[in-house]
């Protein structure tokens, strides 16, 4: 993890309430998919966490919905610095997976899937994505998505089909896979596949890098924090009942 003072160089509304926002960042090249960044707001002590959407060598890209003050705030911001705390948590391990992989999210639970299947590709996999939004106004990385050799399929709520669902109607329910979403649909898409998958979780956190365990999670045989020891966890370690 480090600290660094990055440069806005976007930061754009691409969907209801929903802004995309990059930044300048010299250690970019360092972030693992689904790993998140730390965003110093002003005025507020506890530090943002957001997924890295995309990266380059230089930029770190983020999609984040507007939800409270602190994201209201930076959907405000088109210039200045922001305060990142970087290469956090562990992200998906793509050393797991051999021929395919799919990836499902669900909402702004989608926010880290893009460069994960980027990276899915430049390690030569076969790439599905199935992702799940309340209706089609809110779908996000349409565009980037159609420029990839990858299979997206998406669903909409207001249409009748959750993740779980269109992932039983596809037939795709022996693919292993990493998920991110709420926890409702990470449970529902667990239940319905028998692959292997990793999850990614969300918590309320304090500090981000592991020191106050206010994100601490009970699995299956020990306690872990989603900010450090997470925020992915193998399936097989998690009990919903817990969770939920
Ligand atoms: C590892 C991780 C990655 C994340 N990635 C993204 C992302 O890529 N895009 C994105 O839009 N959001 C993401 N989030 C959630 C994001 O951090 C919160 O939405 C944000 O911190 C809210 O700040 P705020 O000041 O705007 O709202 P606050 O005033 O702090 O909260 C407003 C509302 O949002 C709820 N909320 C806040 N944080 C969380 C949380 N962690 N989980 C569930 N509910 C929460 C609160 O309960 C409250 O109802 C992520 C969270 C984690 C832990
Ligand atoms: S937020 Fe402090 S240990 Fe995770």
């Amino acid at each position: 993890m480090e600290l660094h003072t990055c440069a806005i160089l976007d930061n754009h509304p691409v969907a209801p309430e929903t802004y995309q926002l990059t930044v300048h960042c010299a250690a970019a090249s360092q972030t693992r998919c689904g790993q998140f960044a730390d965003i110093a707001i002003p005025g507020k002590k506890l530090r943002r966490p957001l997924s890295i959407t995309d990266w380059t060598d230089n930029t770190l890209t983020f999609t984040y919905r507007v939800v409270g003050e602190g994201t209201d705030w930076l959907s405000r911001q088109h210039q200045g610095e922001l305060e990142l705390l970087t290469g956090c948590g562990n992200g998906f391990d793509l050393t797991a997976f051999s021929r395919d992989i799919l990836l499902m999210g669900g909402g702004i639970g989608c926010a880290p899937l893009l460069g994960t299947a980027r990276q899915a590709l430049a390690q030569g996999l076969a790439v599905k994505l199935l992702l799940g939004f309340g209706n089609p106004e809110q779908a996000l990385f349409q565009k980037e998505l159609s420029g990839l050799d990858v299979e997206a399929v998406y669903c909409y709520d207001s249409l009748g089909e959750n993740v779980a669902q269109a992932l039983v109607r596809l037939g795709w329910q022996d693919l292993p896979f990493c998920a991110c979403g709420p926890l409702p649909m990470l449970r529902a898409v667990c239940q319905a596949s028998q692959a292997p998958g990793q999850v990614s979780l969300e918590a309320r956190m304090g500090c981000g890098f592991g020191a106050c365990m206010g994100c601490s999670v009970q699995l299956k045989e020990r306690m872990a924090r989603v900010c450090k020891d997470g925020p992915v966890f193998h399936r097989k370690e998690i009990v919903w009942e817990h969770l939920l």
